[in-house]
């Protein structure tokens, strides 16, 4: 006898919970006899799932998809590093001793600490495998999410992954040091920085290691993510150590060449926030020394001031402080290359790779500009503020020919409309656009423009357009969403669709698909001036060179005023 699909799903939504565990403590033993009889059916003998892996056992446990009540395991907060606290603060991850016992990860461990929210742990190196099939070979998504290096936007899709485990895909979140805690650096050998990206590469070759006891085929590991994720994983695709063991890449809204994956004044940065705890000193030995003394929230909240101060008073929309950061070469240093050039010599993994872009990104800052309103005056003040760092010039010339193309003859924040198209195209349209154009002749890039404007994704829209991380709420589950319409329905089937097929196969549309409009999905032929691209709406549509207009005008902004080599872009 076999239980339908149906009693499954209501099993789980009577009880709200989606673990079975959890059920089990709040019914009388009356019920549990009901319970373990239906287990019986279900096919499991225990509620927990027992796993090795090169440092020892742990134990997960069964939980249900919120969509169809598919069963698969959770296994949380495997510690992939030791904890990066005392002499590990500030230096590369060191990996996990080998344990006896059985490691308990049916409870997520605590999340790394933020710029922004009072939140979160130094002690927060570990990583969330939710699996299909422990017995399987399986294809898997390592995701890495996004908030601009400093918090965790999304949270939501740390454990959301339901409908990538529907599509029988294993799923792997990786938490990594943020802020102060991962990307201080004084650009030498004692605080070389981006201990947040070598959490990330650990975790990936933890991943690489030991998948295959938890159901997964370690030669198909696609690297995704959003924003400052995106930024990483295309890292990660750009280091030696990895040579080999990934076989696909998406990036959403994200590239190396954004300005904010680099940061321009990590030095300053550093030392300005010695000085606000009390630590005068341009020694990076000593300042090492100090900081490792103070608690986690000093540390927090003075890198707070400091990063409001350096990165608004330094020049809006350049930069961000606590980020990657260009090392100088060492053993052990991450990069420091220049990304730019680097891709330009196609200098990376030549994988398949899927990367896009949401039709107004910088919608999401609407409030930020008038919140901030004081430093966007910056623009007004000096024109050049308007000239992107990486262009290596100061030109006054180029500066005013971005502000008539965008602002024309008024105040930066006049005109919401035009300083978020601004925005848009300066810190996420002309770079994400630049990196498909090199990356195409080295390697299958497929393009997407996502432009449906559902309510899930936003439910207030002030302006026409999709914001920043809005195909995030169709790709993952969030207790936020409560009940969607069908046009969100359908649209949550498309994107989880076009993911799955890219993460399994390198092509998002292997076959026809009405889903799809039987269109099919063709990637950018970089012999040609016309950019194909998905545009992903209720309607699929292929459209050529989007932004166009834009992209043009940076291309001979950046040819005539701009000096290479470039960093980013
Ligand atoms: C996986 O295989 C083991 C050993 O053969 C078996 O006990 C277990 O039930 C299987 N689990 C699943 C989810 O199929
Ligand atoms: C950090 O900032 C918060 C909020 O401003 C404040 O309540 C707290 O006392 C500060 N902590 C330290 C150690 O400075
Ligand atoms: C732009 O503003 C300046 C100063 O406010 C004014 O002199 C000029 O006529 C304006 N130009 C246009 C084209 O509106
Ligand atoms: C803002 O600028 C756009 C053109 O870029 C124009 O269409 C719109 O009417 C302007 N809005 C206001 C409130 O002036
Ligand atoms: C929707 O947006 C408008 C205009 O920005 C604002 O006044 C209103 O409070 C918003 N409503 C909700 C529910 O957020």
């Amino acid at each position: 006898m076999r239980i339908s699909d149906n009693m499954r799903v209501n099993f789980r939504l009577v009880h709200n919970f989606r673990s079975v565990p959890d059920i089990v403590d709040m019914i009388t033993t009356k019920t549990i006899l009901i319970y373990v009889v239906l287990c019986g059916f279900i096919g499991y003998s225990e509620q927990k799932v027992r796993v090795k892996t090169q440092y020892g056992s742990v134990k997960g446990k069964n939980v249900y998809t919120v969509g169809k009540g598919k069963a698969y395991v959770a296994f949380q907060g495997i510690p992939y590093a030791k904890p990066p606290l005392g002499e590990l603060r500030f230096a590369a991850p060191v990996s996990f001793d080998r344990w006896d016992h059985v490691y308990d990860a049916t409870k997520p461990k605590s999340t790394c600490v933020e710029l922004y929210e009072n939140k979160g742990n130094e002690d927060c190196l570990y990583l969330n495998i939710f699996t299909p099939n422990i017995n399987r070979s399986l294809p898997i998504m390592i995701w890495f999410h996004g908030g601009a290096f400093v918090f965790i936007y999304g949270s939501h899709t740390l454990n959301g992954v339901d409908y990538f485990i529907e599509e029988d895909v294993i799923v792997v979140t990786v938490h990594y040091r943020l802020g102060v805690f991962g990307f201080l650096s004084t650009e030498d050998e004692t605080i070389p920085g981006n201990f947040g990206l070598k959490d990330q590469l650990m975790a990936v070759e933890w991943i690489h290691k030991n998948i295959h006891h938890f159901g997964g085929n370690p030669n198909k590991i696609t690297l995704v993510g959003q924003s400052a994720g995106a930024v990483s994983a295309q890292y990660l695709t750009m280091h030696k150590r990895l040579e080999g063991k990934i076989s696909g890449i998406i990036q959403q809204s994200g590239s190396v060449l954004v300005p904010w994956a680099l940061s321009r004044y990590p030095r300053t940065g550093a030392y300005v926030l010695g000085g606000k705890l009390g630590v005068s000193t341009t020694d990076s030995t000593i300042l090492l020394k100090e900081l490792r003394k103070k608690s986690t929230e000093e540390l927090r909240n003075a890198s707070f001031s400091t990063h409001m101060e350096v990165v608004f008073g330094g020049g809006t929309f350049n930069s961000l402080l606590f980020i990657p950061v260009r090392e100088p070469p060492h053993k052990g240093s991450y990069f420091s290359s220049m990304a730019f050039e680097d891709l330009k010599r196609g200098e990376f993994k030549r994988i398949p790779k899927m990367i896009g872009i949401n039709s107004l990104e910088a919608a999401f800052m609407i409030g930020e500009f008038q919140a901030f309103n004081k430093y966007y005056q910056n623009y007004d003040q000096n024109i050049r503020r308007y000239l992107p760092n990486d262009l290596n010039s100061r030109n006054e010339l180029a500066a005013k020919l971005i502000k008539d193309h965008y602002i024309g003859n008024h105040s930066f924040t006049s005109n919401i409309s035009n300083t978020v198209h601004f925005a848009s195209d300066d810190q996420f349209v002309r770079p994400i656009l630049k990196d498909v154009y090199l990356a195409s002749p080295f390697a299958k890039t497929y393009l997407y423009h996502f432009t449906y404007q559902g309510n899930l994704g936003k439910r207030n829209r002030t302006l026409n357009g999709v914001e920043h991380g809005e195909e995030l709420e169709y790709l993952f589950y969030g207790k936020h969403q409560g009940n969607i319409d069908n046009d969100d329905k359908k649209m949550r089937e498309k994107l989880v669709k076009l993911w799955c097929n890219f993460i399994k196969t390198g092509n998002p549309t292997p076959s026809k698909d009405d889903l799809f409009n039987n269109q099919i999905w063709e990637p950018v032929n970089a012999d040609t001036d016309h950019t194909t691209c998905f545009e992903i709406d209720k309607k699929i549509n292929i459209i050529e060179n989007p932004h166009r207009e834009d992209v043009e005008f940076w291309e001979k902004i950046y040819s005539e005023y701009g000096n290479r080599p470039f960093d980013t872009y």
